[in-house]
């Protein structure tokens, strides 16, 4: 099955050698094409180019079998990479979010058995199948927003029995769902209360038995710990990391959050592919950061939602780091997958340009995802994950007109989703 989209206002983030991420004034850089058409054979981008040119191409491929499908007025971006979501949870924490208005912090309702524990034990009292359903129905409403793939974590199991339970359901997602998605092993996510008085023994347990037992299974691409205040030390997060990676589990961690805690820095010397968060990040870390392989990931949604200060991102561009922007998908601190809200926030909370935060959501987003070969934007041979908008009557509109869908078609793996 082969897809002509004909007649597109502008080609969004069209590449003629792919590069693997974009970095400081790289990420202002978006390549567009005018008048423009775009050929998907099988699930691959196989050409593109202006229409004028579309005639003699369509002289040398077999267009007998073309669904075509007339894009007038309309734009053509690559799908959104999200490479940071918890978007398998047992239930929403609307109770939290009273006690948040209310003027509580997030670690004081942590503290009070809510949060990351709440969402824990209501998981564990969660059969696989509803975790899954529920899942599911939030993979098809982030990819209505134009979601093409996406990380998810386990981390609200934090048993054994139940961390794997979660992995299996991201296991079965990734199996019935067009959206491309990778699967994230996090037992470090908070200390459960049995452990409160010994913590390390917590820690003992994820590294004992979690590790080894999800690496059997081949449950998880990557490993992650929330290195941070009240969570887990820099110690306990360089002795999970050591373990993950004697497993072949490289990292994609929480750090600096809550505060400056050393995470960014133990998160490069193990070469993490990603550090998240990244709301409290001063000089040393930004020096850190640069010339290191590990994508620096902000949340914007998690400041937006629990209040906290946004990342430093501007002053990390203007530093020359490349950044990926991410939606955080989960019940406690951003309940909300809609990356054209992030895409919004980053502008306007982070002061980038909407040039800049389409890149940290594409191809950046793909790359903290180890997807930048395949996805991320528009390059033949790459997985024709695509969207066409409604009609817009810019890029810019993408971000600008916040809280409105402009995405109306969207094509995963060369089929037509929605
Ligand atoms: O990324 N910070 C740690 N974990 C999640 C929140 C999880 C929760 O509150 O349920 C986050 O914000
Ligand atoms: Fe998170």
């Amino acid at each position: 099955m082969s897809i002509l989209i004909k007649n597109i206002k502008e080609l969004v983030q069209v590449e003629y050698e792919p590069k693997h991420r974009a970095a400081g004034s790289e990420m202002a850089e978006l390549a567009t094409i005018r008048d423009a058409f775009l050929i998907i054979e099988d699930d691959r981008i196989a050409f593109f180019g202006k229409m004028d040119d579309l005639g003699e191409m369509l002289g040398v491929i077999n267009n007998s079998w073309l669904k075509v499908i007339d894009a007038s007025g309309k734009m053509v971006f690559p799908c959104w990479c999200d490479a940071h979501t918890h978007l398998v949870f047992p239930a929403s924490r609307e109770v939290e979010y009273i006690d948040k208005i209310r003027g509580l912090s997030y670690e004081e309702i942590a503290k009070k058995g809510g949060g990351i524990l709440n969402s824990a034990r209501r998981t564990q009292e969660t059969t696989e199948k509803k975790l899954y359903q529920d899942a599911m129905e939030r993979l098809q409403e982030i990819v209505s927003f134009g979601t093409g793939a996406v990380e998810i974590k386990s981390g609200y199991g934090l048993t054994t029995e139940s961390e794997l339970k979660m992995l299996r359901v991201i296991k079965h997602l990734k199996e019935a769902s067009p959206v491309t998605i990778i699967s994230t092993f996090l037992g470090a996510h908070a200390v459960p209360q049995e452990y409160k008085s010994d913590p390390t023994a917590y820690t003992d347990l994820v590294i004992n038995e979690m590790i080894p037992q999800v690496a059997a299974e081949e449950l998880a691409d990557y490993i992650d710990v929330f290195c941070d205040r009240g969570f887990f030390s820099v110690e306990d997060t360089d002795r999970i990391l050591n373990a993950g990676m004697k497993y072949g589990l490289r990292p994609k961690i929480h750090a600096n959050e809550l505060g400056l805690t050393g995470g960014v820095q133990v998160g490069v010397k193990y070469n993490a592919l990603s550090v998240d968060h990244l709301e409290h990040l001063g000089d040393e870390e930004i020096a850190v950061l640069k010339d290191a392989e590990t994508m620096p990931t902000v949340l914007p949604g998690a400041s937006f939602f629990l209040g906290i200060p946004y990342a430093p991102v501007r002053k990390m561009i203007d530093a020359g780091l490349p950044v990926a922007m991410a939606s955080d998908f989960n019940p406690g601190s951003s309940p909300s997958g809609n990356m054209q809200f992030v895409l919004s926030m980053g502008c306007i909370q982070y002061k980038m340009l909407p040039a800049e935060a389409i890149n940290a959501v594409t191809i950046n987003g793909a790359y903290a995802m180890g997807l930048q070969e395949e996805l991320g934007s528009i390059a033949v041979g790459k997985k024709a994950n695509v969207f066409i908008t409604r009609e817009i009557p810019s890029i810019e509109y993408m971000p600008y007109a916040y809280g409105s869908n402009k995405v109306e078609t969207v094509i995963l793996g060369g089929k037509v989703i929605r």
